[in-house]
């Protein structure tokens, strides 16, 4: 009886044992399938086509503006954008992650071609079957496939137009340029000089880099304010340098004798508009640069033939037209 109760009972706990293991080794085959499911479905799902933007400052919000711009086209395109660019501008930094993007065999690069020594690398991606779209600054002797962005020299001609258009009498004028050796701060330079020096009257009295960053600007127009005390107007080239102008010339109490005129549309340089510290805005399109460049290349993509250049609107800004910038931009998302 005793005996055939034991066995009884070990036969009970080898079935439960054995009901055990099917169950877990169920669960388990269960989970595998999930796994390679989910690994299926995220395969399928990955975009077609892996584009990089590569810009001149991530910590920069016309930089930003470039990269939502470029960003929202994947809600629309089968198309990931690997947005970056180095924290500050850092052109060695930037050069280095475009050959990142060459050696990771991405389907496009979009990237600002900040100076000469783009050229190379650019032409490298190309030679490798990458196709490359310059934004923001060109470097038209590359085999870069297209330009999308301002047209530099006609925008420093713009600001040179309404500086002639604003002023009257001797002008004196100190140019804050981002970068001596930038392309694209160089036609501005070279497009606001071709106006300027038409007039007898205007005279460029001394040029300083600013390194793209307000701290810099201030202190170069503080320096050159001091030095050339007959300048009565500044030009700034970068997004940053109105806001150094602004600070040097109000730290030395001559902000209502300037004449200011300055790049892009950015909310500081609005409110600089806004309060008369400063007279004209270059506006820029920096979102659309961005929108436009994922579907230039989308279009290179299949085939298609696009143009040698795109030249995005640059516009005068001044405070009887700031509000309708200031709706285009809230427009944005
Ligand atoms: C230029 C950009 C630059 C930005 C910040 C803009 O005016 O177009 O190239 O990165 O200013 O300085």
């Amino acid at each position: 009886m005793r005996t055939s109760r034991l066995i009884y009972i070990g036969l009970i706990i080898g079935l439960l044992v054995a009901v055990g293991f099917s169950v877990y080794f169920y669960q388990q085959v269960q989970h595998y399938d999930a796994q390679i499911e989910t690994a299926n479905a995220s395969s399928d799902e990955l975009p077609k086509y892996h584009f990089a933007l590569i810009g001149e400052e991530m910590d920069h919000d016309y930089w930003r503006l470039v990269g939502q711009g470029a960003k929202a086209m994947e809600d629309h395109h089968n198309v990931f954008i690997e947005y970056e660019g180095p924290r500050r501008s850092n052109p060695d930094e930037q050069l280095k992650l475009l050959d990142m993007a060459i050696q990771s065999q991405v389907d496009g690069i979009i990237v600002q071609a900040l100076n000469d020594q783009f050229e190379p690398l650019i032409n490298q991606a190309v030679n490798n079957g990458i196709p490359v779209i310059t934004i923001d600054t060109d470097a038209p002797d590359s085999l870069r496939s297209t330009y999308i962005g301002t047209d530099n020299y006609k925008a420093g001609q713009l600001a040179g137009q309404a500086l002639l258009e604003d002023t009257s009498g001797e002008v004196n004028v100190g140019i804050v340029t981002g970068s001596f050796s930038n392309t694209h701060h160089q036609l501005r330079v070279e497009g606001f000089r071709s106006v300027v020096d038409q007039a007898d009257n205007v005279e460029v009295v001394t040029i300083e880099e600013s390194n793209i960053t307000r701290v810099v600007a201030e202190e170069k127009a503080h320096k050159m304010l001091q030095e050339y005390p007959d300048i009565n107007a500044l030009y700034g080239t970068s997004a940053l340098d109105g806001i150094g102008m602004v600070r040097a010339a109000e730290s030395l109490n001559q902000l209502q004798d300037l004449y200011m005129a300055t790049f892009d549309t950015l909310p500081e340089n609005i409110a600089l508009l806004e309060q008369g510290k400063v007279d004209v805005l270059i506006g820029q399109k920096p979102y659309e640069m961005g929108e436009r460049s994922v579907e230039l290349m989308l279009e290179l993509m299949k085939g298609h033939m696009i143009q040698d250049v795109y030249h995005t609107e640059a516009s005068v800004v001044r405070q009887n037209n700031v509000n309708a910038i200031k709706d285009q931009l809230g427009d944005l998302p």
